[in-house]
């Protein structure tokens, strides 16, 4: 049995590679995920929205929420819940920032 600290950081980007208030499609085991950098703090999620699989990556910042390109659903960044959709959501992954690269925990 693997718990999740046991998971191991793997190098997405470099902190450049993501604007602040941006985000982009990274891979990790031919998985898509989405990176985001709200303020200068990095967080990670599915990028295949659970809607309609649109890529959350291209989607709309607001605080601590993205909003999906498609429709709109918010998922919060922190718990992946959606509001709008309640039994919508999406994982969520651990994040670091080491010498000028970003990892997640996958
Ligand atoms: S595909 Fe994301 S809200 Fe519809």
């Amino acid at each position: 049995m693997s718990s999740e600290s046991e998971k191991p950081f793997h190098r997405v980007a470099a902190v450049s590679d993501v604007p602040l208030g941006s985000g982009i499609q990274v891979t990790i085991d031919d998985d898509d995920l989405a990176l985001f950098n709200v303020g200068g703090e990095f967080f990670a999620i599915d990028d295949l929205c659970p809607h309609r699989g649109a890529p959350l990556s291209e989607g709309f910042l607001e605080q601590d929420k993205v909003f999906c390109p498609l429709h709109c659903f918010d998922f919060n960044l922190k718990t992946g819940a959606c509001q709008v959709a309640s039994h919508l959501s999406v994982a969520t992954y651990t994040t670091k920032v080491e010498n000028g690269d970003v990892f997640i925990q996958y």
